[in-house]
Formats: structure tokens, C-alpha cells, sequence
């Protein structure tokens, strides 16, 4: 079992997180915990499998076998009690296109697509790329944590929005969402026929008590629905971009394959198809393993600031590894707080990327060893106390 306490030499690797910083920070050389992925290796067996295919010299054209079909129903099942069928999965190159394509080809240009802030940015570039409309559907921020607003789903639901982006579980808030809650919005989508993307990039990546609930255990009620995985998160390696969509109902399966195949979207790749199937043959105690480390590192996170800097607040860790922390307390943009923080050594996300209404949040990726994690959780100490760097 790989440690997830020793770092992946990635610095030089023309790494993003690391070796391009000048274009968020406008300097380089900072410990980042930025760009969702993790700062150690992959799980070993994924690395064995690549380096087979590459020395066997054979990396043509390939397609998705039985054993490709068994690995990934198998984890469906294994991991999120989800029985599906092979000709449900649909290989695609990364969630974020994919979900981009959904958007084109399930809705007219002008449909209204509803995004629940403070989310992932890109979502909000997808919609308006496809030259639809942005309909917002803030999380509510409650004693008890954030909730989703079903009641302003509703309404926007009643005023025509065609199309739903879920985040599940939701980036950058950590919730995990519950059946009940999950089941409120199928019902809410199923009443006024809007389809549900449910991005569930993160599904494996689950910290607290809850479990992750997909979005599929509601096909039977509703199948107008897309659920996107991918093993990039759940095993670090996102730079393969290779991801399944899970797609239920027939009709929209159909016209968004009908999609892929005439503009010969749909080749996978080799090396990726390669990695799926190791990582969801038996990964199951890599990835155990590794949520215990993120929940050790969120824990440390916690701690850290209730000891050293009380006045920030971090929202409670259900899932994902992108931590959500409230600085609203110093009365700074998200932009001067993400300077400062810069200036102290860490590089860290603009809460306001995910959202106009989140000044005074960042965001911070804890996929890392336990002595980095200490290092930046230093520089935002010295950064909000004003100490010397
Ligand atoms: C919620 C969410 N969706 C999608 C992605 C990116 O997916 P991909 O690289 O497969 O496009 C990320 C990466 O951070 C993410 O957090």
C-alpha cells in the first residue's frame, strides 16, 4: 500500500498546481493546494497496468470488452449498491465536456440550466459557452450547514429550466447529500420534466458519517438523468481524462450517443481504459486507505484553526478533499485573502471563483501528505496574523 504521507515528486513534471502558478498568483514557487487532484502516486496496480500496455507495444484503437463492462458494474455495485446495465456506460473524455455536451444536445439554445452556488466554476462556463442561461440556485447557508434551496428549485422549475447540474458530492461545500434530500429533487425534476446531470465526480471520496447516495438509485422514479464518474478523483489520475457516464433511460442515452458517433466522439482512449478497469478491479482498500488520510488531514485542518485561527470557519467534511473554508471574518475579497496567503508561501482558490456571493472564502485541496498540509496550514496562520513569512 502506497503512503499517502510521502510526496509525488511533481514540480518539473509540467504539473499544473505546481509548475503553473504564475498565471493565478502572478508568482511561482508557492506549496499549492489548489487544482482538485493529490499530491502522491497513484494506486500501484493502475501503474502496472499502463506500463503492460506501453511494453507490449500495442496501443492501437480500442474498445470496451466485457472485462471493461464487469470492472466498472462491479464497483457500481460493490461501492454505491447500483445495479446497472453494460449498455448504460458511456466512456467519454472527462465530466467536464461530457457534461457540456449534455447541455447541447438535451437542450434548446436559450434553455435555462440551473447551477446551486457556490459550485465548481466550470459549470458556470459550460452553460454560457452552449449559450444557455444561468439560473442560480444558491445553497442556503443554515446553523446545520448548507442545504440545498428545494423550494427555490421548485420555483425555477415552474419557470421553465430545462436541465439541473447537480454536484454530488458538492464542490467546493463538502456536503454529502441524503436520500431524502436526493429523492426531493428527483421529484422535483421528474414534475417538471427537467433533465438531471449529476456530476458525481467525488462519489468515493466520502470523509464523514453519511453515505454517498448516486442520483441513479432514483432511475426507477426518473430516468431523464446523466450520472457522471470517473475514476480521476477517486484514484489521482486525472490527467488520463477517462470518464463513464451512467445513462439509465434509452431515449436520452440514444441522443446523446447518436451525438458522439456522428462526429466520431466516441474512440476511447487505450491507456485510459486500461487504468478503469485496474483501479475498479479491486481498489476498494487503496481508496478505503485514502479517505482515511483525507479524514485525518481534515481533521488536522479543524484542529489547526480552532487552536490558532478561531475566527475562520471550515464547513463540516462530509466528502470531497476541497475543504471550504469562511474568512469572512477579516472583512477581505477572496482575491485579497488568496494574495495574502500567497504572499505567506500557499497557494490556495478564490471562494469567489465558485460564485459572486463568496467573497471572503477560499478553497483548500487536502489530497496531500500530512507535512505539507502543516506547512500551508502555517502560511495561513502567518498570513491572517500578520506574522513575519
Ligand atoms: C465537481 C467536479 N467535476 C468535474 C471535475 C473535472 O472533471 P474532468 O477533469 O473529468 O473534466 C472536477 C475537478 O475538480 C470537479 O471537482
Amino acid at each position: 500500500m502506497s503512503s499517502f504521507n510521502e510526496a509525488a515528486v511533481r514540480k518539473g513534471t509540467a504539473c499544473i498546481k505546481w509548475d503553473f502558478q504564475e498565471a493565478d498568483y502572478g508568482v511561482s514557487g508557492l506549496l499549492p493546494f489548489s487544482i482538485a487532484d493529490a499530491d502522491y502516486r497513484t494506486y500501484q496496480p493502475i501503474v502496472d497496468a499502463l506500463k503492460a500496455r506501453v511494453d507490449s507495444g500495442v496501443i492501437g484503437y480500442t474498445d470496451l470488452n466485457e472485462e471493461y463492462f464487469s470492472a466498472v458494474k462491479g464497483w457500481c455495485k460493490r461501492r454505491h449498491d447500483w445495479a446497472i446495465e453494460s449498455s448504460w456506460i458511456v466512456p467519454t473524455g472527462g465530466i467536464v465536456p461530457a457534461m457540456c455536451t449534455a447541455i447541447e444536445v438535451l437542450t434548446e439554445p436559450g434553455a435555462g440550466v440551473i447551477v446551486q452556488p457556490p459550485v465548481y466554476d466550470p459549470f458556470y462556463s459550460i452553460i454560457e459557452a452552449s449559450g444557455r442561461k444561468i439560473l442560480r440556485n444558491d445553497l442556503l447557508k443554515t446553523e446545520a450547514g448548507y442545504q440545498m434551496d428545494l423550494a427555490g428549485l421548485e420555483e425555477l422549475a415552474q419557470k421553465g429550466a430545462s436541465m439541473l447540474l447537480l454536484c454530488s458530492p458538492h464542490n467546493p461545500v463538502c456536503r454529502v447529500w441524503t436520500y431524502e434530500e436526493l429523492e426531493a429533487v428527483a421529484r422535483i425534476c421528474q414534475k417538471y420534466g427537467i433533465i438531471v446531470v449529476s456530476d458525481e465526480i467525488h462519489w468515493d471520496l466520502i470523509l464523514g458519517d453519511k453515505k454517498h447516495v448516486t442520483m441513479g438509485q432514483f432511475s426507477q422514479l426518473y430516468d431523464q438523468l446523466i450520472v457522471c464518474t470517473s475514476c480521476s478523483k477517486t484514484f489521482n489520475i486525472a490527467g488520463l481524462e477517462t470518464s463513464n457516464l451512467i445513462i439509465p433511460g434509452e431515449k436520452i442515452r440514444k441522443k446523446y450517443q447518436d451525438h458522439l458517433y456522428a462526429r466520431y466522439l466516441f474512440v476511447p482512449n487505450t491507456l485510459g481504459l486500461e487504468s478503469v478497469k485496474a483501479a475498479y478491479k479491486d481498489g476498494d482498500a487503496w481508496v478505503d486507505a485514502q479517505c482515511a488520510h483525507l479524514k485525518e488531514n481534515a481533521r488536522i485542518v479543524k484542529e489547526y484553526l480552532q487552536e490558532n485561527l478561531p475566527e475562520v470557519h471550515l464547513a463540516e467534511v462530509e466528502g470531497t478533499y476541497l475543504l471550504w473554508l469562511d474568512m469572512t471574518a477579516y472583512g477581505l475579497s477572496s482575491d485579497a485573502l488568496v494574495e495574502r496567503i500567497a504572499a505567506a508561501g500557499a497557494g490556495l482558490n478564490s471562494g469567489a471563483h465558485y460564485g459572486a456571493a463568496y467573497e471572503g472564502f477560499v478553497r483548500m485541496n487536502v489530497a496531500c501528505p500530512k507535512e505539507q498540509l502543516l506547512a500551508g496550514l502555517d502560511c495561513i496562520r502567518k498570513a491572517l496574523k500578520g506574522e513575519a513569512v
